[in-house]
């Protein structure tokens, strides 16, 4: 076989995927498994939005569709961005793609090319790094720091911005340490982007899930006209991570030519899964509001759990369903820490390093599990504890 495209070699896999196969692995075995390792919601997809899929399966939306997405979700999503980011995109600013994920990928190949400068979040979305390595750009991680709540600090890009920077990829909330920059912050940013000439690709795919925090998004500076891409989706909001629906707001230039990069890779987002996602923003939000109350007593209770294992600390995320302590008390590797709980406490989490080197020293548990299994998990850790103090 003549070799493969060179770029191949350089994609990272995913944390989560390889911990859930052990732990599936383990559970084949025989042995008892609590699950933290994947960032999904463990709610069902509500009832309104399945019906609305299933109803336009009926009603015959089963064909190739228009490219970029049908104009009735655009006008959903225009009317969503309206409220909850204070400006109107354009139809023709918005395209629908399937997942969140996928945004991120065109976006990255639509704005970059090698030689140029990424800056993104350590610990951050493991794809962003991996995109980075794929498409030849040189990565520049920005170290968040647990005495600025794991906040990105724009101090900190400013010291590694330059004429090569091309993309600065904000999370807030954050995957994986919960964190949610302010208004503050969020606009020295776009300051920094403006005087740099760079985009912004604003991941904001847990932007509902917040507890007493208020939230900011960075493309309202230029309504994602210039510079700034917004990235949002139906995964985490309305628990529809199987459906694969997501979109991106940006530049009419640059959507244009996505447009036509869709049609050469996928042709559309299927329309019966475009019409459940019109359900989900256009139909009750009482699910969602419940699902967000049910997260924040788990919150709550995982952080003062996780607070009373020895070598452990953990802050109080005010975003997302992760929480990220600090095990550097434990005198060993976030990787050994996780491979422990794994086998001799029943307890999948992720190493922080799955998330960027700067993980070090953390490890992240998705807290989409009930209070019970929360209550079960620290009781297995404690007793694992004994391992690392004494
Ligand atoms: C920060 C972040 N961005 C994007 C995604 C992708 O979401 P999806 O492709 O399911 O819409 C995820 C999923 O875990 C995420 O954590």
């Amino acid at each position: 076989m003549k070799p493969l495209a060179d770029g191949l070699d350089r994609i990272l896999g995913e944390g989560a995927i390889a911990v859930m196969g052990e732990a599936r692995r383990l559970e084949q075995s025989g042995k008892r498994i609590l699950h933290f390792e994947i960032g999904q919601p463990d709610f069902p997809t509500p009832q309104h939005i399945k019906q609305a899929g299933i109803q336009a399966i009926e009603d015959g939306y089963t064909g190739y569709s228009v490219s970029g997405g049908v104009p009735e979700i655009k006008q959903a999503i225009q009317d969503e961005i309206e409220n909850t980011r204070g400006f109107r995109p354009s139809q023709n600013q918005i395209l629908i793609m399937p997942g969140g994920k996928a945004g991120i990928y065109f976006t990255m190949i639509g704005t970059c090319i090698p030689g140029d400068e990424v800056i993104f979040p350590d610990p951050g979305f493991p794809t962003y790094r991996s995109l980075c390595h794929y498409i030849g750009v040189e990565s520049i991680p920005i170290r968040l720091k647990e005495e600025n709540d794991f906040r990105l600090d724009p101090e900190d890009i400013a010291t590694r911005i330059n004429e090569r920077t091309k993309l600065i990829i904000l999370n807030s909330p954050q995957n994986p340490t919960g964190s949610v920059m302010t208004k503050d912050e969020i606009e020295a940013v776009a300051k920094l982007a403006e005087e740099n000439d760079c985009f912004i690709l604003s991941d904001e795919i847990y932007s509902k899930i917040l507890y007493d925090t208020e939230f900011h998004s960075v493309t309202s500076a230029d309504q994602a006209k210039q510079r700034s891409i917004l990235l949002d989706g139906f995964s985490k909001a309305y628990a529809m991570t199987g459906w694969r629906l997501g979109y991106i707001i940006g530049p009419e230039p640059l959507i244009e030519k996505l447009v036509t990069l869709t049609v050469n890779a996928f042709s559309c987002t299927p329309e019966f899964v475009q019409r459940a996602g019109i359900a989900a923003l256009a139909g009750s939000q009482d699910r969602l509001l419940e699902m967000t109350q049910t997260f924040r007593k788990r919150r709550d209770a995982i952080v003062k759990g996780l607070n009373t294992i020895p070598g452990f600390s953990c802050k109080t995320p005010p975003g997302a369903f992760y929480a990220w302590p600090n095990i550097t008390g434990t005198g060993q590797s976030s990787q050994d820490v996780a491979t422990l709980l794994l086998h001799e406490a029943g307890v999948a989490c992720l190493p922080g390093t799955d998330f960027g080197p700067d993980g070090e020293g953390y490890l992240r548990f998705s807290y989409a599990s009930s209070l019970e299994t929360i209550s079960e998990a620290m009781d297995c850790i404690k007793k694992a504890s004994t391992r690392w103090a004494g």
